[in-house]
């Protein structure tokens, strides 16, 4: 029986326990994991242990769940143990390089334009002035989000000059690297599609309570059947970002689609309840079929 590791804060977080039991009907056997408890050697066998576990030898395949916040040493400690798995040749889902393209959202924001896929006017900077030039440029009316953020914390919408001037020189001066966008008129609603392998396997609206249209934020999940052309958009940047299971966010703006961003460890709880398609088990499937290869 081919053993899967999850790799997971929180072994009894709703996903994981969803994808548990997914690995268990499949015929796989998984493993929870922890970054805590991962050790990595050099010039002495095994590379990488878990415990007691040799995850190269005992394991077919590693899947990532969310990595959670660390230090900046444990964030890259965390991507070079993943990197290091994926060059000696073991399947890690997702790819260390799309979990690090994804995450940062300017890294993503950038190959997603190179690759012609639409994403909103966007300037990034670490000094208050060039933002403050950069609000204007942007129409008066801008999103400011961390760079490393997700679930829409820490988001804000700002239109008022003097207000984005303090909020520039705040975040300048803790040493924040500024991310300004120009803000999207979408009603109250965008559209999540969930990418498993080149496929959009479900897709969502998520019905906000105002702009901020995250299912934490209080957002309610409502059916969707995807439009093609933000189908093809969805299955193309997560394929350009080299994500083999993603949460693609999209917004419908007056110009048309506009992709935001790009998870590369969404979870499916709210998604989940708006589609037939069991979710974990299509992830796997997926994950199971690539640690038999
Ligand atoms: N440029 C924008 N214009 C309007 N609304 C936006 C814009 N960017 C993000 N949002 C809203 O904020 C939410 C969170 O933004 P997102 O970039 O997906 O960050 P997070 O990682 O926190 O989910 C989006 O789902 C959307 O509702
Ligand atoms: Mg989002």
């Amino acid at each position: 029986m081919v053993k899967i590791g999850i790799l997971t804060r929180n072994p009894e977080a709703w996903c994981s326990m969803n994808l548990i039991k997914a690995f268990e009907k499949l015929g796989a056997e998984p493993v929870c994991l922890r970054f805590s408890r991962l050790v990595a050697k050099v010039g002495i066998k095994p590379a990488v242990l878990h415990e007691d576990i040799d995850v190269l030898k005992e394991l077919g395949a590693v899947v990532i769940r969310p990595i959670g916040r660390g230090s900046l040493d444990e964030c890259i400690f965390r991507m070079d143990i993943l990197h290091r798995l994926t060059r000696l040749g073991f399947p890690v889902i997702n790819h260390p390089s799309a979990i690090e393209k994804c995450i940062d959202k300017f890294y993503a924001l950038t190959i997603l334009e190179e690759h012609n896929i639409p994403v909103p006017r966007t300037v990034v900077t670490e000094n208050a002035k060039e933002a403050l030039k950069a609000f204007h440029e942007l129409g008066g009316d801008v999103v400011i989000k961390p760079l490393f953020g997700s679930r829409g914390v820490g988001i804000t919408r700002v239109s008022d000059p003097e207000i984005a001037t303090r909020i520039f020189r705040a975040l300048q001066f803790t040493h924040n690297v500024l991310y300004i966008q120009e803000f999207i008129p979408h009603g109250t609603r965008d559209i999540r599609a969930f990418v498993v392998n080149e496929e959009v396997i479900a897709s969502m609206y998520r019905e906000g309570k105002s702009w901020k249209t995250n299912v934490a934020q209080g957002a309610i999940p409502k059916a969707l059947k995807l439009m093609e052309e933000a189908e093809e958009i969805a299955i193309k940047a997560a394929k350009i970002v080299g994500c083999e299971i993603a949460g693609v966010d999209i917004l419908e703006g007056p110009n048309g689609l506009r992709v935001v961003e790009i998870n590369s460890q969404p979870g499916w709880r709210g998604i989940q309840t708006v589609t037939k398609v069991n979710i974990a088990e299509a992830i796997a499937k997926y994950v199971i079929e690539k640690a038999k290869k």
